[in-house]
């Protein structure tokens, strides 16, 4: 192999929308594209003056915001691989983590930002204020799992070992969201729909590990589960933060007149999981009689 072919296989190593074999991925291209959008849009607001007037506090509001919804979005691959068998989507796992990485640190450094990088307050504060203990707690889990998701890293420590590490994913989202619950003030909407997604997509790995094809009943039993999740957890941050009634603010849960409240837009991921197995039945129905045919 030349220098130059050494190098140009380096660079494609490196460049995110390169597949193994060193072709352009779209799906890869895509993905990236996709997940970049929130940091460009950032900093065309930054610099555009298009912020409040508090412009770190949006910043660091935002990216905390991508960083939970994008460690959501790595979680939902595996399940999504499972009942589609659709296995080119696992080229795009890492790439989705350490976007959601990379949003958390950039969280914690408009954090800095915030604090004017007074690295003994910042050290206090992380320790003494349970919710930042527990962010970066998670934001810790998540830079562990960044370091180690390098192919060399899946070698060294073996698939069972590196699986093992990547449990703990789980740890990080439950932190994350307790942490994005922690600090809301008036609208606990987004935590609650991410808790009713959290326990789908969590609760589907675990049947998983029971049986690979988790039946259709599990399923439907999952979605009802998100759906009460959601539902339950929005009425406890009412209940314990504000002293409303626990059941008042179930009620206006499944009232749907106002406008669609979390429950139900999980409800709603859980009957895509549903119909996402179904569709992947008829497919491979379909492609198993053309094969035969
Ligand atoms: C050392 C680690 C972290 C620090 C110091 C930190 C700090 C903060 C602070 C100060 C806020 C409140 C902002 C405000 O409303 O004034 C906040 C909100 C938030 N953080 Fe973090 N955080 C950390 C880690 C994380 C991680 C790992 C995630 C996600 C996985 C996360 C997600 C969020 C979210 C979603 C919000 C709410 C944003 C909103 O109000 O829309 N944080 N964080």
């Amino acid at each position: 192999m030349t220098a130059l072919a050494r190098a140009n296989r380096t660079s494609k190593d490196w460049l995110p929308w390169y597949d193994r074999t060193g072709r352009v991925s779209l799906l890869r291209l895509a993905v990236f594209v996709l997940a970049s959008g929130p940091a460009l849009w950032m900093t065309y607001k930054w610099f555009g003056g298009l912020l409040s007037p508090k412009p770190i506090t949006d910043i660091l509001r935002e990216s905390g915001d991508w960083s939970i919804r994008l460690l959501l979005v790595t979680l939902a691959v595996s399940p999504v691989r499972a009942l589609t068998r659709w296995n080119g989507i696992l080229a795009v796992r890492r790439m989705l983590g350490l976007f959601a990485l990379f949003y958390g640190l950039l969280h914690l450094s408009f954090y800095f930002f915030d604090q004017h990088f007074v690295l003994w307050r910042i050290a206090l504060e992380i320790v003494l204020r349970t919710y930042l203990t527990i962010g970066f707690s998670a934001l810790l889990i998540m830079a562990v799992m960044g370091a180690t998701s390098t192919d060399a890293m899946v070698r060294r420590l073996g698939a069972e070992k590196w699986r093992r590490i990547h449990w703990w994913v789980y740890v990080a989202v439950f932190g994350g969201l307790l942490h994005f619950f922690m600090q809301v003030r008036i609208k606990a909407y987004e935590p609650s729909l991410l808790t009713g997604l959290c326990i789908l997509l969590g609760g589907y790995r675990l049947l998983q590990r029971r049986s690979r094809d988790v039946p259709y009943w599990q399923l439907v039993a999952l979605a009802l589960a998100g759906f009460a999740g959601a539902a339950l957890m929005e009425a406890a941050y009412y209940a314990i933060s504000m002293n409303a009634p626990m059941l008042v603010v179930l009620q206006a849960n499944l009232d749907f007149s106002y406008e669609i409240r979390p429950a139900y837009w999980s409800l709603a991921a859980g009957v895509l999981l549903i119909v996402t197995k179904a569709a992947g039945q008829l497919r491979n129905r379909f492609t198993g009689r053309s094969r035969s045919a």
